[in-house]
């Protein structure tokens, strides 16, 4: 029987769909975004109505806010303080936990280790990237031998949801969701309408068998989830792994969190055992810190509901040739060009003939305006050659004007830098109250904070 075919076209960034193909997507204004999809009718219908249907009569039954039973309790602690740190606290049963990142950064190794981790589970891991043999071998190395944990390699999303319907296990692992597919859609696996359909129905599974699903996704080579923009709109919870490849040190960050705070950062060493880890961040970021180098400077970043004490390193050289170069690792663009202007117009720093490079320490990336501070002095420190020599740690927005503006939750920052050790730490005015063990130097603006911290 000849099925009757519908093309549709769905836009990549938004999911938004179309009948017509269009240069650029009519909802989200992205050009070259939209891939044609095509829908056999009749399959495409059915699955959609067993897929309202399988919801079952009790989904659909309204109820009053008391009578719904949840509790905190009800949360899966992993048992690794920083995976469950970016959880909110452990894995929300019933949730659908998207984990992102570059490739080989250490995914399918820490679903892994988080799979083994929760004993009291049943655990499925549906791997469509690597044979049966390779995830024993990655067992083996991380010293895995769990018998809660089952391997499957599956990539139809109606095979694998059958099997979680008979094996019925507490958490599901699926790597990677670019991988699976619904042989109803004739579209390749990876594309738009594949992930769409795939998430929408491990999202259904999720909530309806009470499984925790942690999908892998890979990133495009801008960052960003690869897929559409939707899925992050679907799922509960987002993490991302960040830091760079070269170095041992791994971040994971909640970019979105429905059961617990966003921008949380959990951070990890990888070894050959696996990831570890790491309890006290701050003082992994000031490892090698030395207050005598010029152009070292220690700011406190509030990540998520922790602060963190991170070293920034900033070189500035005359240009030998050509326009100056700037390049910020960590750090955004145009916040550095605009510190350099405020420092060449408010204070009379000249960096226009130099080169600048910006380095955050450890592969942290740096979005909170209260390291404004902090990276001012290290360009000064840099441009001057002159070391503060004593460890300080700088906070502060810096205005237009040059001015050094309030930041939030300033007493976190400065006992988190009393327990790193440091007895000095350079503040926005207004600072008031009495801190007995460190020093604190409130400031007014950008030349009093380079007089107090000893850089001019
Ligand atoms: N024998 C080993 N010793 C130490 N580290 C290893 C070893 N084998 C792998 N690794 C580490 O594990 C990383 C790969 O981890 P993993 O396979 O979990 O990444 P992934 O994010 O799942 O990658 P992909 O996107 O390819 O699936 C490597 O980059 C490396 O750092
Ligand atoms: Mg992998
Ligand atoms: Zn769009």
């Amino acid at each position: 029987m000849a099925k009757k075919r519908r093309t549709r076209f769905i836009c990549s960034n938004c999911g938004w769909e179309t009948s017509q193909w269009l240069g650029n997507c009519g909802s989200c204004g992205q050009w070259n975004t939209l891939e044609e999809v095509v829908i056999p009718d009749e399959s495409g219908q059915k699955s959609h109505k067993s897929r309202l249907r399988s919801h079952g009569t009790d989904a659909v039954k309204p109820y009053s806010l008391d009578e719904i039973p949840v509790s905190e309790a009800d949360r899966l602690q992993i048992g690794m303080g920083e995976l469950d740190r970016v959880l909110g606290g452990g894995l929300m049963p019933g949730s659908f936990v998207l984990l992102g990142g570059d490739p080989g950064i250490g995914k399918s190794t820490l679903a892994l280790q988080c799979a083994s981790m929760l004993t009291g589970q049943k655990t499925l891991y549906v791997s469509g990237e690597e044979s049966l043999a390779q995830i024993r071998q990655r067992a083996h190395r991380l010293d895995i031998h769990a018998k809660h944990l089952r391997m499957y390699t599956e990539t139809e999303i109606m095979q694998i949801i059958e099997t979680v319907r008979s094996e019925k296990p507490g958490v599901l692992i699926i790597d990677s969701i670019q991988t699976v597919y619904h042989s109803a859609l004739q579209s390749m696996p990876g594309t738009t309408a594949q992930i769409r359909e795939c998430a929408a129905l491990l999202m259904q599974l999720a909530k309806q068998e009470k499984v925790t699903v942690i999908g892998i996704g890979h990133v495009t080579k801008d960052g960003d989830l690869a897929g559409p923009r939707i899925l992050e709109h679907m799922v509960d919870t987002v993490l991302q792994f960040e830091g760079d490849k070269q170095s041992h040190h791994r971040i994971l960050r909640t970019l979105k969190n429905r059961f617990g705070p966003a921008q949380e950062v959990g951070v990890f060493e990888m070894d050959n055992g696996g990831l570890r880890e790491v309890s006290n961040p701050s003082e992994l970021f000031l490892s090698e810190f030395d207050p005598s180098v010029s152009g070292n400077a220690v700011v406190c970043s509030m990540e998520g509901t922790r602060p963190l004490l991170i070293e920034i390193q900033a070189l500035v050289t005359p240009t030998s040739y050509g326009m100056p170069q700037r390049t910020a690792s960590g750090f955004d663009h145009r916040r550095l060009s605009l510190l350099l202007a405020v420092l060449e117009k408010r204070c009379g720093w000249q960096f226009s003939q130099h080169d600048v490079f910006l380095n955050v320490a450890g592969g942290m990336k740096l979005t909170e305006t209260a390291c404004d501070l902090g990276v001012a002095s290290a360009l000064v420190s840099s441009l001057s050659g002159k070391a503060a020599m004593e460890p300080v740690v700088m906070i502060g927005e810096v205005g237009l004007g040059a001015e050094v503006r309030r930041v939030t939750q300033l007493v976190r920052r400065l006992e988190e830098a009393q327990a790193m050790g440091f007895s000095h730490a350079v503040v926005p005015q207004g600072y008031t109250e009495d801190s007995n063990i460190l020093k604190v130097s409130a400031v007014r603006n950008i030349d009093d904070a380079l007089k107090k911290s000893g850089l001019i």
